[in-house]
Order: structure tokens, then C-alpha cells, then sequence
């Protein structure tokens, strides 16, 4: 970390010009959760706590860069409609701990109000690391309330890279489970602490035992395990480690449905590791907690990063960065991962009858908008934000010999993210037959065949990008969407 970025917050002017400038930004969606200023990554804590849903997000105030990491909180009574709140957690020089940020971590409500755990990051003199388990409650005016000290303090067995830790309450225990990399083979892995009691007496238990999965990249971060719909879901982003139909990413973000033995520490596969997202921009995701209940049909709230670490986007130049991606809910439906737009987000439709795309033609992409296509069950291609001579574009296409879902990015006029290539491919048994399309000035999220697929991707498009070009589709709507998230200077 150099001077420019180990600023902490504080209160000045300067952040209200720096809002300014990002609220303006033609980028910048209406239902999204991006950042107030500077830089947002993974999303933290996301809990129901006294009738109302929090969730805070990894934030740098002052630039477009990995500075020195906050939480920034943001409240909803729908999981639709945000509202911001400010900032929450500080990391303090003072405080040691957390002097070199305060990383991801979860939420828990308990008989002492709220219970957040978080990974301090502490840097000594000479420079080194040293990630502590923090742990804070919220206090009566919104702000974080530090633990004196931290629960425990890194493992000897494991490299400076252990972090986010995540709660989770079973048969009374609690467990927090942690993303952590072996000294010894440098392969990753979860670790596991548990205590009786939330605000102390944490220990440490082992090693996650995940069959089929001993070496399975160098640091697994931001792991969960939620149960669902009778099934585990083990939940986690594998680094430094290719996978097939990523290009060139050694970021990845995904699943394994099985069982837990907490006793045993086991997690036994019923699945092979399968991505949460088949798109450029996924990251980090965080399931409501458990504690928080299900949704009314039973789905788990789930969200994630539009984003993947040691990226770059065109938006950096406006120095504001990230956004988080549209709340889903998530289900296990005959033991596949099913994603849905949340239900509630219908509340954002601006008229209650949507307007019919008409197919022979191209049609101007609304910027604030959700498609719904039908296709034919075959071959489809279906360019977003092409010139007005349709070339071009981000394009979506199923080749029904390869039975594989191509996106390719590689037809828009800005390019970023070099390094992650331009092409993702995901392998599919049956043809798409339908897609519902949520656009938000610089996000392009598609969920194919009610959830069973999910593509995700931060777009940037010019003044001329903005038609859309469909090949093989039967027919869509359009429906335009309103504002959902506050855009406010409130720090
Ligand atoms: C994931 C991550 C976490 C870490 C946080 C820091 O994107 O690297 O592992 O806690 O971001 O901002």
C-alpha cells in the first residue's frame, strides 16, 4: 500500500465532489449498489437484524484502487429498494488490528445486538502481514463498536492469506469458517474455529475435508457453507488456478452441493465444483444469513461483487469503481443450483404491460431495462449494444454441436480487464429456450432458463453501442425499470 491509497475516512468536502462526480457518470445504474465514492468490492455482513435487511459493502473512499479497506453500510425493508447509511467499519492505526483494512466478513444477530466478524488485516514495521478475526457490534448511531481484541489471531500452519470469516450457528455451536492457504504445498483450503459463544473462546478446529478437492488452487476466498432446500451448499472463489471455458482467469467463483459433518469437518460432494456465473464480472458472493430466514418460497437472498480482484474498468478514470450484482435468490431443485432474479424486484417495472421487441429489426437498448426473450431451442446468437449497423457488441450465441454458451465481449470498442480475456464458454446439457435480460447502464446480467444459468458482465458502451441484434430468438419484451438504490452523499 503506498501514500495515495491508506487513506482512512473522514469527514470533508472532497467526498462530496468525488460523489458528485460518480453519481454523474453515464455509467452508473439505478438499481445497483455501486459505491458512493472510490472503490467497492466484495459485499459483507448481509443479515436481517430488527425487521430490516443490512448490507455493507468493501470500500476505499478515495479512488478507483485496493486502498485501505472500509465497510460502507446500506439498509432495505424489500431486498429491492436500498437506502445508504454510511460508513460503518474504520480500520484504524490506533486499533493495530485492523491498521491495514478491514477485509470481509459476515453478520450474526445475537443477545448482544449485532455481531460482526471481520478479518483485520494488520501490517507490521517491516511491511508484513498478519490477518487478525475481528469482531464488532453495531452501535446506536450506525457505527461499528470494536471488540477490544480480536477473537484469534493467524495460524501458524497457514500463510498470511487467511480471511473472511463467516459465521454459522448449527445445533447451538458456533462455527467460523475462514478461507486460508497451507504454508506447507501453498494449496487452499477452509478452516474451521468454533466456540459456545458468539463474543468469545473461539478455537480452532481443523481443516475442511472436501474429498476430490485436496488440491484445488492456492487460496480459496470468502467460503460459506448454507443449507438449503436439505442439501449443503459449500460456496467459495478458488484463486491461482485455471478452469475450463474462463480463459485465462485464475479468479473463479462457485459451488459444490453435498453434505456437512460438523463433526468430522467433512464436506462430501454430491456434485462436481460448478461457477456461480458463467459471465466476466461474478465475485465473492454472501447468501443472507441463515439466521436471517429464507424467502417466502423458501429461496436464500444472494448477492455478489460485479467484479474480480486485480481488475480494471473504464470507470477508474472517473476515480469511482465496482458494483454489486442484482440481488438473486437461489434454490436446489433436483440437485442443481437454481438463480433467480429476486421476485421482489418485479416492484421496479415502470408500467405493468412491457413493450414487444420487434425481432426482424434492431431494437435501441433501453439503459435501465429488463428483456425477456424466448427462443427457439436451437441455434440463437444475440448481440448487446452492437453500432447502429449491428456489428459489433457483446454477444451471447449456443451452438447446439458443442452444446456450449458462448459470450464474447471482444466486439465492444472499450476494452479493459485484458488480462481475463474476452471469452467465457459454459458447457450446457439442454438448449436455452428462455432468457430474462436485466440491463443497468454499464451491468448486463442474463439468467437462462428460469436461473439453471447465469451470465454476468460489467459493459461500457460508447454513444454508437447501443442496439440490440437477436439471431434465432421467437420473441421479447421490454419492460423499463426505475430507480432502486439511493445515490446520495451520506457518509
Ligand atoms: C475478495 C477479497 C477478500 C478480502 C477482500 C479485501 O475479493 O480479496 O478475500 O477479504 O477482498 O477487500
Amino acid at each position: 500500500m503506498n501514500e495515495q491509497n491508506d487513506r482512512p475516512f473522514e469527514a470533508v468536502p472532497e467526498l462530496g465532489e468525488l460523489h458528485e462526480k460518480a453519481a454523474g457518470s453515464r455509467y452508473r445504474g439505478k438499481y445497483h449498489i455501486q459505491p458512493v465514492t472510490g472503490l467497492l468490492n466484495d459485499p459483507n455482513g448481509f443479515v436481517r437484524y430488527k425487521g430490516l435487511w443490512h448490507l455493507f459493502y468493501q470500500w476505499y473512499p478515495w479512488g478507483a484502487v485496493h486502498g485501505l479497506k472500509h465497510w460502507y453500510h446500506m439498509v432495505s425493508e424489500d431486498l429491492a429498494e436500498w437506502r445508504q447509511s454510511g460508513v460503518f467499519l474504520i480500520p484504524e492505526k490506533e486499533y493495530v488490528y485492523d491498521n491495514d483494512g478491514a477485509f470481509s466478513g459476515t453478520a450474526v444477530p445475537y443477545d448482544g445486538g449485532l455481531g460482526i466478524f471481520y478479518t483485520g488485516n494488520n501490517r507490521d514495521d517491516e511491511g508484513k502481514a498478519h490477518p487478525y478475526t475481528c469482531f464488532a457490534t453495531m452501535g446506536e448511531n450506525g457505527r461499528a463498536v470494536k471488540a477490544e481484541k480480536p477473537l484469534f489471531g493467524p495460524h501458524p500452519s497457514y500463510t498470511h492469506d487467511q480471511r473472511d470469516p463467516k459465521i454459522v450457528v448449527r445445533d447451538g455451536r458456533n462455527y467460523l469458517i475462514l478461507g486460508a492457504r497451507r504454508r506447507s504445498d501453498k494449496t487452499g483450503h477452509i478452516i474451521i474455529y468454533s466456540s459456545d459463544k458468539i463474543t468469545e473462546g473461539w478455537s480452532f478446529q481443523g481443516e475442511l475435508s472436501v474429498p476430490g478437492f485436496e488440491d484445488f488452487g492456492g487460496m480459496w476466498e470468502c467460503p460459506s457453507i448454507e443449507h438449503l432446500d436439505g442439501k449443503d451448499l459449500l460456496m467459495f472463489c478458488p484463486q491461482m488456478i485455471e478452469l475450463s471455458g474462463r480463459g485465462p482467469s485464475r479468479n473463479h467463483c462457485g459451488y459444490i452441493i453435498g453434505k456437512m459433518d460438523w463433526d468430522s469437518l467433512t464436506f462430501t460432494p454430491e456434485s462436481g465444483f460448478d461457477l456461480f456465473d458463467h459471465g466476466f464480472d461474478f465475485y465473492a458472493p454472501q447468501c443472507a444469513g441463515m439466521d436471517s430466514g429464507s424467502l417466502k418460497n423458501g429461496a436464500l437472498p444472494f448477492i455478489g461483487w460485479m467484479g474480480l480482484p486485480a481488475a480494471d474498468y473504464p470507470t477508474d478514470r472517473e476515480d469511482w469503481s465496482g458494483s454489486l450484482s442484482l440481488m438473486r435468490e437461489i434454490s436446489i431443485r433436483d440437485g442443481k443450483l437454481i438463480q433467480k432474479p429476486l421476485e421482489g424486484l418485479k416492484v421496479l417495472r415502470e408500467e405493468k404491460e412491457p413493450e414487444d421487441l420487434s425481432l426482424d429489426r434492431l431494437n435501441p437498448i433501453e439503459p435501465t431495462a429488463e428483456y425477456e426473450i424466448e427462443l427457439s431451442g436451437g441455434e440463437f446468437s444475440i448481440s448487446f449494444f452492437t453500432d447502429k449497423d449491428g456489428l459489433g457488441g457483446i454477444t451471447l450465441s449456443f451452438d447446439p454441436k458443442e452444446q456450449k454458451i458462448t459470450l464474447d465481449r471482444s466486439g465492444m470498442k472499450q476494452k479493459y480487464n485484458l488480462h481475463e480475456g474476452f471469452i467465457r464458454k459454459a458447457k450446457t446439457k439442454a438448449a436455452p429456450k428462455s432468457m430474462r435480460v436485466f440491463i443497468d447502464s454499464s451491468t448486463l446480467e442474463i439468467f437462462i432458463n428460469e436461473g439453471e444459468m447465469v451470465f454476468s458482465s460489467r459493459v461500457f458502451p460508447t454513444d454508437e453501442e447501443k442496439y440490440l441484434r437477436s439471431i434465432g430468438a421467437v420473441s421479447g419484451r421490454v419492460w423499463r425499470l426505475g430507480r432502486a438504490v439511493q445515490d446520495e452523499a451520506v457518509f
